[in-house]
């Protein structure tokens, strides 16, 4: 498969899925617009690992739960590489707190950083993509978590929940100018994000006991299923989700 010429942002970069997903856009020979908020020294290291590939690279920083910074970030993109073809929404945090609990400012960061940001990088992206014809892929890379209830993470939830609504709706207004969207729900995943449960070994083997496949998943399992959705085997696929998630949540309460 390649995505030779085509322009791909990918936001939170620089780090867990996002990292691998622009890896391995890179690697199908595509573009990419690597968006980061912390850790310029990742974000250099991932360039020059892109640069190996032979393919160009941009690095923004911008917070994308600012729609400013978004516009800003399509904005480089298109005066750098002159378009967008892919744009994948995959920044998101998670606060692991009870519905009992959970602060507004917490809840407004989880809602701002996952399900707005994907919003508007939608929006702007899909706009843009109007502009120059040909149509484009959005990926919104939410969890397992927009349909499978996870007890003390339940912004989170409404979050990927919001963004599974996001992904039908968004699919259906714009499939008529050949624009894409879909969904990418990961399970548990060798990330940051999972780095609590990763350091303690009794949660860790109660996760893995929970998968059927018997553990998390490597970032580059999620990242080839993006690559493949954004490449031409997925022309007849929208407004769904994928799930690569090992069938954990039909085997257990979310972890
Ligand atoms: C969450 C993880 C969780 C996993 C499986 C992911 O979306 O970020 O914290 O372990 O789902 O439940």
């Amino acid at each position: 498969m390649s995505l030779s010429g085509k322009v791909a942002i990918v936001t939170g970069g620089n780090s867990g899925i996002g990292k691998a997903v622009v890896l391995a856009l890179a690697a199908a020979g595509a573009n990419t617009v690597i968006d980061y908020v912390v850790d310029p020294d990742a974000t250099e290291d991932l360039e020059k690992q892109i640069v190996a590939l032979g393919d160009k690279t941009l690095a923004v920083q911008a917070d994308v739960s600012k729609v400013s910074d978004l516009q800003m970030l399509v904005d480089k993109a298109v005066e750098a590489f002159g378009r967008v073809d892919i744009m994948v929404n995959n920044a998101g945090i998670e606060t692991r707190t009870s519905i009992l609990d959970t602060t507004e400012a917490q809840y407004e960061r989880v809602m701002e950083v996952n399900l707005k940001s994907a919003f508007f990088g939608t929006q702007i992206a899909a706009r843009q993509m109007i502009a120059q014809g040909g149509g484009g892929r959005i990926i919104n890379m939410t969890s397992v978590h927009e349909d499978w209830p996870m007890p003390g993470n339940t912004a989170y939830c409404l979050s990927k929940g919001g963004m599974r609504m996001l992904t039908r709706t968004a699919g259906v207004e714009l499939g008529p100018h050949g624009i894409l969207v879909l969904g990418v729900g990961p399970g548990a995943v060798a990330t940051p994000i999972n780095a609590s449960t990763m350091n303690d070994p009794g949660k860790l083997k109660t996760l893995d006991a929970a998968i059927p496949l018997g553990r998390l998943a490597q970032p580059e399992e999620i990242a080839d299923v993006v690559a493949f959705l954004c490449g031409d085997g997925a022309s007849y696929m929208t407004a769904a989700t994928i799930f690569v998630d090992a069938g954990i949540m039909h085997s257990s309460p979310g972890l």
